[in-house]
């Protein structure tokens, strides 16, 4: 079967394949690396099964390179790894595998490449390649699984309820690879998906997590989080999305279907941005709709402060999901309480005080915010949409002129607080606090230019007022 290896693949698959021969265990190339390389997907994890033991194996490998790599392994699943510059080989002992129905735990006895086969998720994963002298480079595929390449479908090697119950994981990795390759998850798979979408209950957050990001970054991520929503798993694991969906009508009026809106904007960032986080923000920036939906005699669905409701949420759904707590979750909090406010600004007579205001608050962010903004487009009206994207030209123009006036998005303030104590012989307290303030209001405001001269006067202006004397 020729997989299309680079030179180097093909040197390190001879290595392994002259080792396990030396140490007489037959051994395949198994799983993801001989998937992607049939779809010219670029791939570093190369995943290796024997009939014996997979980290003596590693071992001996890493013997016959030079310098000998590093092995890790982990005794209790008998698995092995070793990294080679850019390649990771993993080694595994082939098992037969089933799981008790309350834990993950696995229950393993040695196996033969059938065996290991059975035991892997889909048909296309269960691929593999000899790489034993008498069949060397032969495909082993018992499940169709190169015409399931060809087709483009998803499907479970045995009975798909069978497939899920020993890893309920895999319903989320048939969605992520729906999504990933735009392949579709054949109907039988897809039921079994449903009525097991309990079982997820057993599978660890980071693990989850670990897919819903990988379908974050896919070209379409809308694809993953409506098959999720489909199948029923989004419910289990991200009610608050689910609370997005349908549009209730009262006399007659409607509001639009904010889930279906929501992917339409993560699928319209998603053209222009790979930043996970920036993807994260466009699904999160309406989160806060539904607890503040409201229905107002004479003015329709109105969704007041769904920015600020929308951005006290995010902290809660990022350790819900144990997504990280640090400054990648506040650059999502900023982004959804801000999601707003350019669409204020493409009103007439706005101020560069507003402008200021906005890049005070977007800081190095703004460009993200904008970006945004311009994805949450979604009307299917092509001369609005056009006017509204000429709007937010004319934003960016007017905050980019001010910007270049007066240097607010990287704001340090010219006059710190260091300097108002030592200029009127203050410690800290209250009254550095007041002056500090008033001086960035003053600048925000267009009263005084962003300068030192400037901003130095207007504190002695200040001090004067709350009866302070300068000392120096
Ligand atoms: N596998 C499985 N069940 C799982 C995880 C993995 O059967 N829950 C098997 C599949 O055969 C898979 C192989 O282990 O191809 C390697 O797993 P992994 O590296 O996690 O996935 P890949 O298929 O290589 O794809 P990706 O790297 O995109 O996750």
């Amino acid at each position: 079967m020729d997989i299309q290896c680079t030179d180097k693949e093909k040197s390190i698959l001879a290595t392994i394949a002259r080792v396990a021969h030396e140490l007489a265990v037959p051994c395949y190339l198994i799983g993801g690396f001989v998937r992607d390389k049939l779809i010219h997907r670029t791939t570093k994890d190369m995943d290796i099964v024997c009939m014996g033991d997979g980290i003596a194996l590693a071992h001996a490998v890493a013997n016959a390179f030079q310098p000998r790599p590093v092995v890790a392994f982990f005794k209790t699943f008998g698995t092995a790894q070793i990294k080679w510059e850019d390649l990771e080989i993993e080694f595994v002992g082939a098992r037969k595998e089933s799981y008790s129905h309350h834990s993950r735990k696995p229950e393993v006895a040695p196996g033969n490449i059938a065996d290991d086969q059975n035991r892997r998720d889909f048909t296309i994963n269960a691929l593999a390649i000899s790489l034993n002298q008498q069949d060397y480079g032969q495909l082993v595929d018992p499940f169709n699984g190169l015409q399931d390449l060809q087709d483009k479908i998803i499907r479970t090697p045995l009975e798909p309820a069978r497939t899920f119950s020993d890893d309920p994981l895999r319903m989320m990795r048939a969605i992520r690879f729906a999504a990933q390759l735009g392949y579709t998850i054949v109907p039988e798979t897809f039921d079994a998906i449903r009525n097991n979408v309990d079982r997820i209950g057993i599978v660890s957050q980071e693990r989850i997590t670990d897919e819903l990001n990988k379908i974050m970054l896919c070209n379409r991520p809308s694809v993953g989080w409506d098959l999720l929503f489909r199948s029923g798993l989004l419910q289990k694991i991200f009610p608050q999305m689910v609370d997005l969906y349908g549009a209730a009508y009262i006399d007659g009026i409607g509001h639009k279907d904010n889930f279906y809106h929501t992917l339409q904007v993560l699928d319209n960032i998603s053209v222009h941005t790979q930043d996970l986080w920036l993807r994260w923000a466009a699904l999160l920036h309406d989160i806060g709709k539904p607890p503040t939906k409201k229905f107002e005699e004479g003015h329709g669905w109105t969704f007041h402060g769904h920015e600020v409701v929308g951005a006290r949420m995010v902290p809660k759904i990022f350790a819900r999901l144990k997504l990280p707590l640090n400054d990648r979750m506040k650059f999502v909090q900023k982004l959804v309480l801000l999601h707003l406010r350019p669409i204020s600004l493409t009103k007439d007579n706005i101020t560069d005080s507003a402008l200021r205001r906005l890049l005070f608050d977007a800081g190095e962010d703004i460009d993200s915010l904008m970006m945004l903004c311009e994805a949450d487009i979604t009307s299917k009206n092509k001369v609005k949409v056009k006017r509204y994207l000429q709007n937010f030209e004319m934003v960016r123009e007017r905050l980019q002129s001010v910007e270049d006036a007066d240097r607010i998005r990287n704001w340090q303030p010219p006059i710190t607080g260091e300097m108002i104590m030592t200029t009127f012989g203050l410690t800290p307290g209250r009254q550095v606090g007041i002056i500090k303030d008033a001086i960035r209001e003053a600048i925000l405001d267009g009263i005084i230019p962003n300068e030192y001269a400037a901003a130095h006067r207007f504190m002695l202006e200040k001090g004067a007022e709350l009866n302070l004397r300068a000392v120096e």
